[in-house]
């Protein structure tokens, strides 16, 4: 059986208030062996999903968007790795939207790997085809055509299946997961494809509804 992983990214969405809803509505208590829930929710939340996931023991690991190139210092606004050690367990790193809108270049994304694994963050890394380099140090991919990000227009998934194996046989292996408008109506799809190992969601995991279907379907899939 191979080891899935559901990667949920709020990205710029939810009011405290919000947040503590949705975590409230999360009934899901047991998942199979085989499959791993990653919350990348804004630092904002970040501090009270931790409290209540682990009061709930919620199977449910957390995540950061995003985190600076730099280490603890003089850098207003930032937020180091080290400042999120004991936080979560993963960062994005590369997501298509911090490389559109906020110009990370290659050479950032980089440095921003390196500080991640430096305090033991485990890194997932976004591309959005074959050819961009992938740290080292990454533990998994998220492959999302940029087109098909937030459009209601997700991937042929026989075409994705062939770019998430070519990249995860230049890079050791790697679990390669696939994202851009994935749904109840599009994740089947997905999963079946061997070379998928899981998909990242935007959109469909802001209602807690919705993302528990997600996680009900994964999670039944043998
Ligand atoms: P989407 O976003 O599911 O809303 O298309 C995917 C992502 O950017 O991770």
């Amino acid at each position: 059986m191979k080891q899935l992983y559901l990667v949920a990214n709020w990205k710029s969405n939810k009011t405290v208030d919000e947040a503590k809803n949705w975590i409230f509505q999360f009934k899901f208590r047991k998942t199979p062996d085989n499959l791993t829930i990653i919350l990348c929710a804004p630092y904002t939340v970040l501090s009270l999903l931790k409290d209540e996931i682990e009061k709930a023991a919620l199977p449910i690991f957390l995540g950061a968007q995003t985190i600076s190139s730099f280490p603890n210092g003089a850098f207003t606004g930032e937020i180091s790795a080290e400042m999120l050690k004991g936080l979560v367990e993963y960062v994005i790193i590369g997501h298509s939207e911090r490389r559109r809108y906020f110009h990370e270049t290659e050479e950032e994304l980089q440095k921003k790997a390196q500080e991640a694994a430096s305090r033991g963050l485990k890194i997932i890394y976004c591309v959005e085809g074959v050819n961009q380099r992938i740290p080292e140090n990454a533990a998994l991919v998220l492959y999302e055509p940029q087109t098909a990000i937030g459009s209601g227009k997700a991937e042929d998934p026989a075409i994705s299946n062939q770019i998430c194996r070519e990249i995860s046989e230049k890079n050791h292996d790697i679990p390669v997961l696939y994202g851009g408008s994935v749904t109840e109506a599009t994740l089947p799809g997905f999963l079946s494809q061997p070379s998928i190992s899981g998909v990242g969601v935007g959109k469909a995991s802001l209602d807690p509804e919705q993302f528990l279907r997600l996680v009900e379907a994964v999670s039944s899939y043998e």
